[in-house]
């Protein structure tokens, strides 16, 4: 076994590519490559006899007869709130493992309207006009809005193998309106699905894994599934989320014409797929957040930049890092410590040699407003004496073998077992861990916990990296049946653990690197193991706007790549892309230079302190986004196609984001780049305005831009009102008592609009006492106000500055337009701002 792991090794750090030998393919994955050349059939029947409404009429139930010998099925709708459909199709005597803990709260159903049953089909409407309607014979089922069909559930790929608890399953969905299809979280891929039936590319794959230098642009799984796939066309906008952490496969064939499909390939689980309705992305989105949740409002310094290497190796060379990045003028919230900061990569222990005093260094990091992160992984050294592992061997906490014996499998401490996330009791023994006296030298200072290898990783080639599917959970369940939402749970527990440990006062932070649907409720996550090269930082654009649109807003990636040495010029671009990410953290491997970026060349750190300020001077627009996303579950940063469904010249466009809906950036990847090409959306009359140039340009598509070294290009939309922090300071902490700039340049009639939110930025208190302030922002040509939307905490919005960029020329076919700025300040009496007659200027 070890000698794989050397080969690997080996393999992988001279190549630089994933290994294919380890992560099978389809071919080499008996479900898979079994099922994925299965020719359509038409093997069920819906029976019109069996047909019934539940007494509440909210459950409709049928039976599906099988042609062959194989079980009758059982299928039963719902119509949930919001356009939402559950369907689920089991054998009769099913005992398939059903899904639990992913869901935000259990779906309300809906009473159905009428049902009508023809002599070939039954229509069923709901109580908001949604048709469904179910075909006998071919069987499949129908789902039309607006008169629109949207989805098909194909009949003739349905197939549950045979009445086997463990035995895989496909199915087939149309989506007739779609000329695009996104999603299918974690890949390293474009942000358009391509078509993998074609040509032998695989299907995407959904099953967490561990991958050493993965490829760009493949259908290989990484360490995360999110099995939602969103179909998208000018008409209408749907998608499904199936309800199953088993490994699966997608194939996907976008047509330009319509009727873009998908056939799901699932070894195990229950069929239980969500059916959402749209019409549009900002209504589908919503819909699948209301299913799986919503983000919470991020402690504010975790908005901030965050410098991690692997590792930083003894409290020395941290507390240096701290003084550096105050001495050099370089913002910085967090330092990170990877697993070398352990006692032999036993968890919550440290390695005294090297910390000698963590108490003492988290006071160093305090005095300076900073904090520390620390990793936390789930494979547990075996090492009787070791109390973390004693504890949970005592009470049963640990996966286990099919003949139930405790599983044991390699990882960094050597031979290690893992904790069965799945026991409840088990979550609550590993959240009790955090609390400061069962972490020595734990303090508040450690504000976030890193959880990592938790797909899990098991360094055994001859198991993928992972834990056996065969490997039994709680309640005699195998792992295969729950692979998917093994860091999920895990991050569940870290984050009951950190709000425990500080009596819910506080917000806990946590990075996973695998996740699952419904993550977003409990983590941050990041793209894991890139390298430095120009292809990863487009990479993280693409990866961080599709977790965007499945729910998993809190999205970065390790500025610099991770495996090998960027050079200073990708450096300064990654650091300009990566503050425009939700979550902005830098990170390396071991091998790597140290490069921190006072160690850079003195160009290359004026152009790194530039962007990591542009950063800070927006914090106050990512704060108000994450709550944002929190009522609504919109996006942090949008794709073009999300935020403009019409624009079908868009709908492939990834290396640029909208962060909300005002700001649009494009990243810089290549060397030596002059020029890029940047797409602006909506015609003639959406004007974007260039936030570090005079450019103003319409909104008329793809348009080359010149680029200077010092910034990438960024845009304001003409009408929005930008609120920014302007003065320049150490941390978020620092900035807490900063008064706001505004930007903005208005409409043709005059007006513009923004919105602000406030709060302490740690506590729940916004939550439970509803202690924040949530504002409008409008201005017309002679005043501004500001409005109270919602919350009703003590914080004032004081506007120190106002930016008003008037356009002069605008642009005409092609040749850019010009803008001129005016800036107004307070007056002496410090309440008034020139030039503009104030409503209020001061909320109380
Ligand atoms: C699948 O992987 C094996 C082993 O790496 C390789 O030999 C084979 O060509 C691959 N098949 C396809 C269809 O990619
Ligand atoms: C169910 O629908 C039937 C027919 O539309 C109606 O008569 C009945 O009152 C409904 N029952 C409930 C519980 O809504
Ligand atoms: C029943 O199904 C099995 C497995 O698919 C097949 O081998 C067998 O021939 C079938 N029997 C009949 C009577 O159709
Ligand atoms: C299938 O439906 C029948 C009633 O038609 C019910 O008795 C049975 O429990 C259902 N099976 C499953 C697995 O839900
Ligand atoms: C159930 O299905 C699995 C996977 O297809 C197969 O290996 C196993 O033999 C089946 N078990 C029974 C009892 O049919
Ligand atoms: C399939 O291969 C052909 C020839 O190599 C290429 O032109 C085409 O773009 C490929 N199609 C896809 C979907 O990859
Ligand atoms: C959109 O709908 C219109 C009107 O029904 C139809 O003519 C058009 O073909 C549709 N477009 C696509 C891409 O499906
Ligand atoms: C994908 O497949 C569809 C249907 O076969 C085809 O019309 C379309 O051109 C393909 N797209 C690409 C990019 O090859
Ligand atoms: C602290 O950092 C500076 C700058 O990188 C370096 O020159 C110095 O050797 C470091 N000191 C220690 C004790 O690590
Ligand atoms: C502690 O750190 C030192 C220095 O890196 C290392 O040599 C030693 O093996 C570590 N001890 C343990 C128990 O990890
Ligand atoms: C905390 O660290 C100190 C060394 O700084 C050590 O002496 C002490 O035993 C540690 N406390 C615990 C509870 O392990
Ligand atoms: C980039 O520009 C530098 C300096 O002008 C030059 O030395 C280098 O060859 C250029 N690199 C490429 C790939 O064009």
């Amino acid at each position: 076994m070890f000698w794989l792991i050397l080969l690997f090794f080996i393999f992988t750090k001279v190549s630089y590519s994933a290994d294919h030998y380890t992560f099978k393919n389809c071919s080499r994955v008996d479900f898979c490559n079994t099922l994925r050349n299965r020719v359509p059939s038409d093997d069920y029947t819906l029976d019109a006899t069996s047909i019934t409404l539940s007494s509440d009429n909210k459950t409709l139930t049928a039976r599906l007869k099988s042609s062959d010998n194989r079980s009758d099925l059982n299928l039963t709708l719902n119509g949930l709130q919001q356009n939402t459909f559950r369907l689920k199709i089991t054998e009769v005597d099913s005992s398939r493992y059903e899904l639990q803990d992913v869901l935000d709260g259990v779906p309300t159903p809906l009473s159905f309207g009428t049902i009508e049953t023809g002599a070939n089909s039954v229509t069923i409407t709901t109580s908001d006009s949604n048709f469904v309607i179910l075909n006998y014979s071919p069987f499949n089922i129908e789902f039309i809005k607006n008169g629109v069909t949207e989805i098909i559930f194909n009949g003739n790929q349905l197939s549950l193998e045979i009445n086997n608890a463990t035995s895989p399953f496909t199915f087939g969905v149309t989506f007739p309106q779609a000329v695009q299809l996104y999603g299918l979280h974690e890949h390293c891929e474009t942000l358009a699905l391509k078509n993998t039936s074609l040509n032998g590319t695989d299907p995407y794959r959904l099953k967490n894994s561990d991958v050493g230098y993965y490829e760009i642009e493949s259908p290989m799984a990484l360490y995360g599934a999110v099995p939602v796939l969103y179909g998208h066309g000018i008409n209408a906008t749907e998608g499904v989320f199936l309800h199953n952490a088993a490994e699966q496969w997608i194939e996907t064939t976008n047509n330009p014409l319509g009727s873009s499909h998908a056939y799901f390939i699932v070894e195990t689980g229950t069929l239980d797929l969500f059916v959402l309705l749209g019409p549009t992305p900002k209504e589908v989105v919503r819909q699948y957040t209301a299913l799986t949740g919503r983000a919470p409002v991020p402690p504010l310094w975790s908005l901030g930049y965050h410098q991690s290497r692997y590792s930083y190796e003894s409290q020395d060379i941290v507390a240096n890092i701290s003084s550096n990045f105050d001495d050099n003028n370089f913002q910085l919230d967090a330092i990170w410590l990877d697993i070398d900061y352990t006692d032999g990569f036993k968890y919550f222990t440290w390695n005294y040699t090297t910390f000698s005093d963590p108490v003492s260094l988290q006071r160093i990091l305090a005095s300076t407003n900073k904090k520390l992160v620390t990793i936390i992984d789930p494979h547990i050294k075996v090492e009787k004496g070791y109390s973390v592992y004693d504890r949970a061997l005592a009470n049963d906490f640990f996966v286990k073998n099919p003949n139930g014996s405790v599983f044991q499998g390699p990882c960094w401490p050597g031979t290690s077992s893992y904790i069965d996330f799945l026991n409840p009791a088990a979550r609550n023994y590993y959240s009790s861990l955090y609390s400061y006296d069962n972490f020595p030298n734990s303090t508040s200072t450690i504000s976030g916990i890193w959880n990592d290898m938790n797909e899990p990783s098991v360094f055994d080639n001859s198991l993928e990296m992972t834990l056996p599917g065969d490997s039994r959970h709680n309640g005699n369940v195998k792992h295969r049946e729950i692979h998917n939402i093994y860091g999920y749970l895990q991050t569940m527990a870290t984050y009951h653990g950190l709000l425990d440990r500080d009596n819910h006062q506080r917000r806990p932070f946590i990075l996973t690197r695998s996740h699952f649907a419904g993550s977003q409720r409990y983590a941050a996550h990041w793209t894991g193991d890139n390298q430095a090269d120009w292809s990863y930082l487009h990479a993280a654009f693409q990866g961080c706007l599709t977790a965007n649109i499945l729910g998993l807003v809190f999205c970065g990636a390790d500025v610099g790549g991770f495996f090998n040495n960027p050079s200073n010029e990708l450096m300064e671009r990654w650091y300009q892309a990566g503050a425009w990410l939700p979550f902005f953290r830098a990170h390396s491997s071991k091998d790597t230079k140290r490069r921190e970026p006072y160690l850079l060349p003195e160009e290359s750190q004026t152009v790194i302190r530039e962007a990591i300020q542009t950063r800070y001077k927006h914090l106050p627009v990512w704060y108000t986004l994450f709550y944002e996303h929190r009522r609504t579950g919109d996006p942090i940063i949008r794709p073009l196609f999300y935020q403009y469904p019409e624009e079908r010249a868009a709908y492939k466009i990834d290396n640029q984001v909208l962060v909300g809906t005002d700001i649009l950036v494009r990243a810089v990847y290549g060397t030596n780049v002059t020029e890029v090409d940047v797409y602006f959306p909506a015609g003639e009359n959406e004007v974007w305005v260039s936030a570090t140039s005079d450019d103003v340009r319409a909104g008329t598509g793809l348009t080359t831009i010149a680029v200077v070294r010092e910034y990438s290009p960024i845009y304001y939309k003409r009408g929005a009102i930008i609120t920014r922090k302007d003065t320049i300071r150490s941390n978020t902490v620092e900035m807490e008592k900063d008064c706001h700039t505004l930007y903005y340049t208005a409409n043709e009639d005059g007006t513009a609009h923004g919105t602000i939110y406030l709060d302490d930025g740690i506590s729940f208190k916004y939550r439970d006492q509803s202690d924040f302030k949530y504002i409008s922002i409008d201005i017309d040509s002679t005043h501004i106000s500001f409005t109270t939307l919602d919350g009703s905490g003590d914080y004032e919005f004081v506007v120190e500055k106002i930016v008003r960029r008037d356009i002069v020329s605008l642009p005409k076919n092609g040749t850019p337009g010009s803008y001129k700025e005016t800036i107004l300040t307070r007056d002496a009496d410090g309440e008034l701002l020139k030039n503009i007659k104030t409503t209020v200027i001061k909320l109380k």
